[in-house]
Parts: structure tokens; sequence; C-alpha cells
């Protein structure tokens, strides 16, 4: 996650955008930068990589004076950690600088525009096309704020963006696209603030406007105006945030679980940061290794996992058997270890877990590794127990995920799992180098597909409303999506106390059947996929058993809404994506319902967010 903070006022802007960068810690980095108007009209920069502190080491010797900059901490994706690929990047002329959080997919295709214009780059970033177009676009009699929104309406993908010129002193323009991170504004006396998260500036103000996805305000130290892309102004509620931690991490949000859900386009742009090469396709885990040699003598992987974890890795079955043409055994932690395993050093077994400290997940570990299998982890805690257990792990790098629902885990734990398929498929020679960029570029798409789905979330809210009063459900779905029956089931009945049993649609004729009638709703995953006919003669079935049907369909199916009771419609996706993109309203009709029904979304009644006793 990078972390953006802006300032415009009377007071010296550097120690207040330094100490909210350092507010914003949690959120990890591995560079960071700040630009300052100076007294003599220019913009000074200072950058380094690693940690804050060398960033700090660096100003202290070289201190910036001014009252009005901006600040950043950086989590790769296009170009490695280093000082020139640090933010805030500048114009060619410096007059204009700029901090950015998201990925811009349609960066290459800027960036030869922007070449064809004469313009000269300085770092590998994505984020440097937008300084460049806005200069590009700032002309005479043009403001910054209009440049701005014409820039933003040539970018694809989720972004928040804030921008800073020397030509308009004291002026900060911020936008958000889609859900790569949020932008909040604080409001000060003759001092305004812009940050990623709230609590970066929550000392200074406590009152705080969140922009919402498409919107771009324009700050300087009286106030602020906020607009939509089309330049139409927007009037934004603001909002008076408790001083205690607690509510201030759940800024705009009603929960962490709400929070979480829609954190998602996010968590997964960092869960991909610096791990795939978005033009080659080529993947490095850095801190999850094998040797191609190794790869190639791989016999199986068993994934091991507990609940909803068990469910992602159900779906990462089909997407390492695909690519990496490895057979793939998914087991409960709490069942694996009382089988006495067959294992040995040709078999990998894959641990995830986002807490890390799930008690059957980590004795299913021991064993693996008491029998001398390769031991990896898919995991979110860091420092956690499987963390430190494994052989090799991979992060999910979501971020603390405080609802004991788990969401944005569940979904990085799937891209994670198409990113060690990938690697693996590469190491074993499994798949081309020509067929890589297309998983990357799919990849890539992921957020902005994920903020499509979530900026629906008021139809979802209006199907909760037919469906609360339901006392059972049955959630069905086929091949790479039954497994998201699974989740989907898991999510209502541990938030709302509905049951609700997921079930792989081919399996109703075998018994389940029997339960259909009119108090028994059917949630079908109907997405034009392989299966996509089978799921058509299931839901023909439950309604000709007077069952009500709730289809999640693909954009365009119209055929589907004149067989089930009410569909949601979610983007095409590819066929290892659409579980994540499916799970999303899943995941959004759960929360609703559990709302309506006024249940203790984030803490439900017997749950904890980490099992750690058997
Ligand atoms: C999921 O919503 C539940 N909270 C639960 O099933 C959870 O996934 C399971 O306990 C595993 O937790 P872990 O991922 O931290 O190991």
């Amino acid at each position: 996650m990078c972390g953006i903070v802006g300032y415009t006022g009377a007071r010296q802007a550097a120690p207040i955008i330094m100490e909210g960068l350092k507010r914003l810690e949690y959120r990890g980095y591995d560079s960071a930068g700040i630009a300052v108007l100076q007294p003599d009209g220019s913009i000074g920069v200072r950058r380094d990589v690693g940690k804050l502190g060398n960033l700090a080491a660096r100003l202290g010797p070289d201190p910036l004076s001014g009252h009005y900059g901006l600040g950043h901490t950086r989590w790769a994706t296009h170009g490695a950690p280093s000082e020139r690929n640090s933010h805030p990047h500048r114009s060619t002329d410096g007059a204009i600088v700029v901090v950015h959080n998201g990925i811009v997919e349609n960066f290459r295709e800027l960036r030869a525009e922007l070449q064809a214009e004469g313009v000269q780059f300085a770092s590998e970033t994505d984020t440097e096309v937008i300084v460049h177009l806005v200069a590009l676009l700032a002309q005479p009699g043009v403001s910054l704020t209009e440049a701005v929104r014409q820039a933003a309406c040539r970018l694809e993908g989720a972004q928040a963006i804030v921008v800073m010129s020397a030509h308009e002193p004291g002026r900060l323009v911020a936008v958000r696209i889609g859900n790569a991170g949020g932008v909040a504004l604080g409001v000060g006396e003759g001092e305004m603030f812009v940050a990623s998260d709230i609590p970066a500036i929550l000392e200074h103000t406590r009152r705080i406007v969140f922009l919402e996805s498409r919107q771009i305000a324009t700050l300087d130290a009286d106030g602020f105006r906020v607009q939509d892309l089309h330049g139409q102004p927007i009037h934004l509620v603001e909002h008076a945030i408790a001083w205690d931690p607690v509510s201030a991490a759940k800024g705009e949000y009603r929960h962490f679980m709400q929070k979480e859900i829609f954190e998602q386009a996010r968590s997964l742009t960092d869960t991909l940061r610096g791990r795939i090469n978005f033009e080659t396709g080529e993947v490095t885990l850095g801190t999850l290794e094998i040797s191609a040699e190794d790869a190639k003598k791989l016999k199986r992987l068993v994934t091991v996992a507990c609940g909803t974890s068990a469910y992602a890795g159900l779906v990462g079955k089909f997407i390492i058997e695909g690519l990496a043409r490895l057979p793939v055994e998914v087991d409960y932690g709490s069942e694996y270890r009382y089988r006495d395993p067959i294992l040995d050093p040709d078999t990998a077994v894959l641990a995830i877990t986002q807490s890390g400290e799930t008690v059957d997940t980590l004795a299913a570990m021991e064993e693996a590794s008491h029998k001398k299998a390769r031991l990896w982890s898919i995991v979110n805690a860091i420092g956690s127990q499987a963390m430190r257990l494994a052989d090799g792990y991979i992060a999910m790098q979501t971020g603390p995920e405080i609802g004991v629902a788990s969401t944005k885990a569940f979904t990085a734990s799937i891209t994670d799992q198409y990113l060690l398929a990938l690697y693996l498929a590469q190491q074993r020679g499994t798949i081309s180098p020509a067929e890589q960029p297309a998983h990357a570029r799919a990849l890539a798409h992921l957020p902005e597909l994920v903020s499509e789905v979530l900026e629906r979330h008021a139809e979802i809210e209006a199907l909760a409303g037919h469906l609360y009063h339901y006392t059972n459900f049955l959630y069905l779905g086929r091949g790479i999506n039954y497994p998201i029956a699974l989740e989907g089931a898991l999510k209502l009945k541990e938030i709302s106390y509905i049951h609700a049993e997921g079930y792989p649609a081919g399996e109703m004729k075998h018994g389940p059947i029997a339960l259909i009638d009119e108090q028994m709703p059917v949630l079908a995953i109907a997405t034009q996929d392989r299966v996509y006919e089978k799921m058509i003669n299931q839901i023909e079935q439950a309604k000709a058993r007077n069952g009500v049907v709730v289809a999640i369909g693909t954009q365009g199916d119209h055929a589907l809404a004149e067989k089930a009771d009410h569909v949601f419609y979610v983007p095409p996706s590819p066929e290892y994506l659409s579980p994540i993109v499916n799970v999303l309203p899943l995941q959004l009709l759960a929360y609703a319902i559990a709302v309506r029904r006024g249940c203790d979304v984030d803490q439900p009644r017997n749950l904890a967010k980490s099992v750690t006793v058997e």
C-alpha cells in the first residue's frame, strides 16, 4: 500500500508531512519522498529508498522549508525500489509534482504518446506518465485542476493521485478513481490536509471528507471544493471522526468488514506489487523460491488450511493444476494431521492462513516439516508462526484484516496462488514465455474489475431487502466457482447466523434438491464459463420446485434474467479470476443481510479472528 500526505497552510509543511508518513508506517514501503514549495518559488524534492528514517536523515542536513507540499511512501509495482523510481515524480521543468497510489494500466501507450511529444522519462514507473500528462495539459489559461481532471480521464485502472504546482502556490489537487486507495481531506483552521488514510492527519483535525471514486478535489489553505470527472460540482459530507484509533481506523465505514470489502481493489494491487512484470509476465516471488530442477521434480502439492482459507485453496487447485500441471490436494488443517499423511521431499505443502496462527494449520505445517516435505505458506500477518515456520512464503500484503469474517485476505490468497502457479509454471516449463503476458495483463486489470463490482453495492443492499428474512439458503457453484459457493455460504452463516450450505451444483440431484421450496432461496453462481449450461439446468430444476433463485451472472446475459428471480451481473472475467469477481457480491450480500438483522458484523457470536486453540 502506498501512503500519501499533503499539506497547505501557514505552518511548515515538511514536519507535518513526515509525521503523517510515519503514521502510515503500518502500510509498509520500500522508498519514500517529499516535495515542498520553497521561498524561492522552486519545488524542492528529497527521496530515498528504504525506511522513512533514511529520508528523514537526508532532510536533516538538507531541510526543505515552505508551507505547501506532498509526501509519499511506495510499494513498487513498475520499476524496482530505487531513488529514481521513488515518488514524488516531477514534470520536465520541475514545476509540477505528483504522488500516486494504484496502477495506471494503460501507462505503456501513454508513455509512447508522451515520448512522441518529446517527453524524456526519468524513471520506469507508471506514475511518471501522470505528471507529464498534467504538464502537457496545463497550458496557459488551463488551471491545475482542469489539467488534472483531463489527465485523470485518460487513465485506466484504479488510482489515488495528488498534484502540486509551482505555478499555483498553495493549491493541491487530489483525484480518486476506483478503490486503489482512499483519499481523505482534512479540514483545518486556515490549513488543509490530504492523505491516503486518516491516521496521518487526525492529530491536526477530526474534520474529514472522504473523496469517492471518480471525484477530484481542489484544496487551498482556506478550504476545498470537489467536482466529478465531468467537472460538475459535488457536495460531500464532512465527518467528525472520533479520536479513538479504532473508529479512526474504520474511517468512513461502519464496520471493519465493510472497509475490508471495499479495500479489495487496493489490497489486490498491493498483493501483486513487485511480484509480476506486467510486460513480460515474469513472476518473482522473492520470499519463495525453488530451482527449475527441483520444481520439475515436484510430484504433488498439498494445500492445508481452515475455513475461508481452505476455500481459497480449492480455487487455487484449479489454477495451479491448470498452469503448472502439478497435482494439488486440498485438506482441512484440522483433519490433515490425524491422517498420518504420506509425504516426501518431492511433495510441497502449502499452508494458507491470514492470521498465520491458526492452530490446526500450524499443526499440519509441523507434520509436513517432520516428514521433510518442502513447506510454503501464504500468510497475511507479518512475523506470524506460519511465516517463520515455512521454507518460503508469500505475504498477502493486504494490511491488517480486523473483521472476523475474512474478505480481502480471501481474494488476496487466490491472487497469490495465481502468482505461485505462474512461478511454478515458469520453473517447470509448463507455459511458454509467450503465454505469460496475457496472464499479467489479466492480473493488472483485476483491481479495476473489483472496483467496478464494488461500486454497484447499492444493488446488493436492495437485494438483501428481499432475502434477509429467510432462515435457510443453498449456495450452488460448479468448477472453479464451486469453492465460491462454499465461501458465500460461510460468509452468510458466520455473520448473520442464517443456516447456509454451499454445494457443488451437480450434486443437487443426489439429495439436496429435496430441500428446495419457496422457503429455501438458492444462490446460483452462473457466470458464463465452461459449466454455464449445467448451471442453467440447475436453476431450471430449482425453479421447477418453487425455489427462489438469486443468480450471479455475466453482464449481457439477458436470458438469465428470464430464469432467475433476481440477478446480479458482474463484468466478464478470465476463468482464473472469476472466483474473485464472483465472491464480491456474496461478501456484500452477507454483510447487508447481517446489518439488516442487527448482527455484530465485526465480532460475530462464538467466533474469533484467529482460532489459536483446538
Ligand atoms: C472466515 O471468514 C473465518 N473467519 C474463518 O473460517 C477463517 O478463515 C479460518 O479460521 C482460518 O483463519 P486463517 O486464515 O487465519 O488461518
